[in-house]
């Protein structure tokens, strides 16, 4: 074991060896693990699509060792940027800018746009240090599926087909990094992560635009049914949470409860944690564990709506769907 604690120096060499090959490898980051290729290697990245099963026309995230390696990516560095990484990075924080020429379409999606973050986990830097290069790397997780916040989440994810899985413990953010957009004219939100909108905008000294721009579908994330459980799943109000149990239980359905305060009695699930960075840490570990107990349903007890939650309450709108009686009195 080297200073990083998670892997050996042999580890990571090995790794580098894969990715210099243009294989793709399990990568942890603070947020969720990536599944990582090099972004320069046109068979890397179509590799990553091929393995996630996700669509072409999906945009990656590179990731870099450092803001010094910005101008190999972006075109056009804007001061808004420097500051930006001088805030947050290392951290969770892609910041979407106008690509450099050389730029593969294939990670672009073909845009003229390219997503840049330096992640904050000591196993993703000592790579990207060693291997020098991007980095390009979704959440390693079947398209459409939950993201994965533990090297076992991606082995029960592809298996044999990622061989390698650096284990670098579970991810301490747990959810995906805020998305933030610089290419326009004001900076613009695009997903909302553990980085706020006010914090940006501090930063920044100036608003900034929250909302997706019309029904955007460069950001994967803004597909309805996105980071998903394979069982149905329902978003519920605490006010309804216990009339939606009595109702599941009186037509003998099985279900699981993600609560936030306490699980009414004789009623399996889990408790979350009432604070928005410590429920985020554990909430896709949370869906993955309730998913795996097969119930025929599951309900999502709703955080408050405060904007402090605003993250999870996408998180959580993505994993479900709104209770069948949503619009009733
Ligand atoms: O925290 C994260 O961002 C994780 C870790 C692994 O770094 N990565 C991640 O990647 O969430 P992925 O591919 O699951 O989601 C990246 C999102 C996608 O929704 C994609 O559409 C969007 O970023 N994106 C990438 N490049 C873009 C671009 N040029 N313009 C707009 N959206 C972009
Ligand atoms: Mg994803």
């Amino acid at each position: 074991m080297n200073e990083l604690n998670f892997l050996s120096e042999a580890e990571l060499a090995d790794a580098c060896a894969a990715l210099r090959r243009g294989e793709v490898i399990g990568l942890p980051t603070e947020t969720v693990y990536g599944l990582a290729g090099d972004a320069a290697n046109a068979d890397a990245v179509r590799r990553i699509f091929a393995t996630k099963g996700r669509p072409a026309d999906h945009p990656l995230i590179v990731h870099l060792a450092d803001a010094t390696q910005l101008p190999d990516w972006a075109s056009d560095v804007p001061e808004a940027a420097q500051r930006l990484a001088a805030a947050f990075w290392p951290g969770p924080l892609t910041m979407i800018l106008k690509r450099a020429p050389g730029v593969l379409d294939l990670v672009t999606g073909g845009q003229d746009t390219v997503g840049l973050r330096v992640p904050n986990h000591p196993v993703a830097l000592a790579l990207l240090n060693a291997f020098g290069g991007g980095l390009a790397a979704p959440s390693a997780n079947r398209f459409g599926h939950v993201s994965p916040t533990t090297a076992q989440h991606v082995r029960d994810e592809f298996g044999e087909a990622v061989p390698v899985v650096l284990d670098g413990g579970p991810c301490k953010v747990g959810i995906e990094s805020t998305i933030v957009d610089l290419s326009g004219d004001i900076p613009r939100i695009l997903r909302p992560g553990q980085i706020g909108a006010d914090a940006i905008a501090q930063v920044l000294g100036q608003p900034i635009a929250t909302g997706a721009q019309q029904a955007s579908p460069r950001v994967s994330g803004s597909l309805a049914s996105h980071y998903a459980p394979d069982t149905p799943a329902e978003r519920v109000p605490t006010e309804r949470l216990d009339t939606m149990i009595r109702q599941a239980h009186g037509s003998g359905e099985s279900v699981r409860v993600l609560a936030l305060r306490h699980l009414p009695n004789g009623v399996h699930g889990l408790v979350m944690p009432n604070d928005p960075e410590q429920y985020a840490r554990h909430f896709y570990a949370a869906l993955r564990s309730l998913d795996a107990e097969g119930a025929e349903r599951l309900l999502i007890e709703l955080p408050p709506d405060e904007p402090r939650w605003l993250a999870l309450h996408d998180r959580i709108s993505r994993a479900t769907v709104a209770p069948s009686d949503d619009d009733a009195p």
